[in-house]
């Protein structure tokens, strides 16, 4: 199977963890854009989502799917998103299409994080991709230096602008052996607006695409 079909599947496969009538949290990314698309094809009436992204937002309302906002809703039973890798433990990189920052509030109000990849995402330890970082413009420069400092390269993301007006770090050469951790300490980072690890809203199912079929791993 190619890596698109294996999306294809596993964006098929999170349609299990929607409840009709409920309101879905809702991710970014080609992987996400599968699932987006099963569930305007599925007839699964869903009371709405909350969407991470002017991207998908888009998607789900040229789909008929209502978007509502994310401070209309107290919590959700339900995050499904993908991910840059993703870890034995359900720690994950995300960020590769700069919507890092509403995905790890878009996550924080679910119940669950449902991560759906192929299984190329999954990694032994976090860092081979290089790690988003959402920036204030007028500090990227002082948090390359921190990165640099610990021995790790941060180059800024050209020509992108997130959907909120930030910039992109992309840092290469980290080994992120406690996730938990190193979210703690670069969220911290004066000018750093989210760090593209995911430890604390971490997931918890993946379903992973894979040659035989969507392998499911619970965390
Ligand atoms: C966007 C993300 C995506 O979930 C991540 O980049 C995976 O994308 P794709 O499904 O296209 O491989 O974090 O910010």
């Amino acid at each position: 199977m190619t890596q698109d079909e294996l999306k294809t599947l596993v964006g098929q496969a999170a349609l299990q963890y929607v409840t009709a009538g409920s309101i879905v949290g809702v991710g970014t990314g080609s992987t996400v854009d599968k699932f987006i698309d099963a569930l305007a094809a599925s007839g699964l009436r869903i009371a709405g989502a909350v969407s991470s992204s002017v991207r998908s937002t888009e998607r789900m309302k040229a789909l008929g799917i209502q978007v509502l906002e994310a401070s209309e809703v107290e919590s959700l039973p339900v995050y499904i998103d993908g991910a840059d890798e993703i870890d034995q433990q359900g720690h994950m990189v995300k960020g590769g299409g700069a919507a890092l920052t509403r995905e790890k509030i878009v996550a924080d109000l679910a119940e669950r994080f449902v991560c759906i990849a192929d299984e190329s995402k999954l990694v032994p330890v976090l860092g081979q991709f290089p790690l988003p970082v959402e920036v204030i413009p007028m500090a990227a420069a002082q948090i390359a230096r921190r990165f640099a400092a610990m021995g790790a390269t941060a180059t800024l993301r050209a020509g992108v602008v997130t959907d909120n007006s930030c910039h992109i770090l992309d840092v290469r050469g980290l080994q992120i052996s406690d996730p938990q951790a190193f979210e703690a300490d670069v969220n911290q980072w004066p000018g750093v607006v989210t760090v593209g690890v995911f430890a604390r809203n971490k997931a918890s199912v993946c379903l992973l695409g894979t040659a035989t079929g969507v392998k499911t791993l619970s965390f």
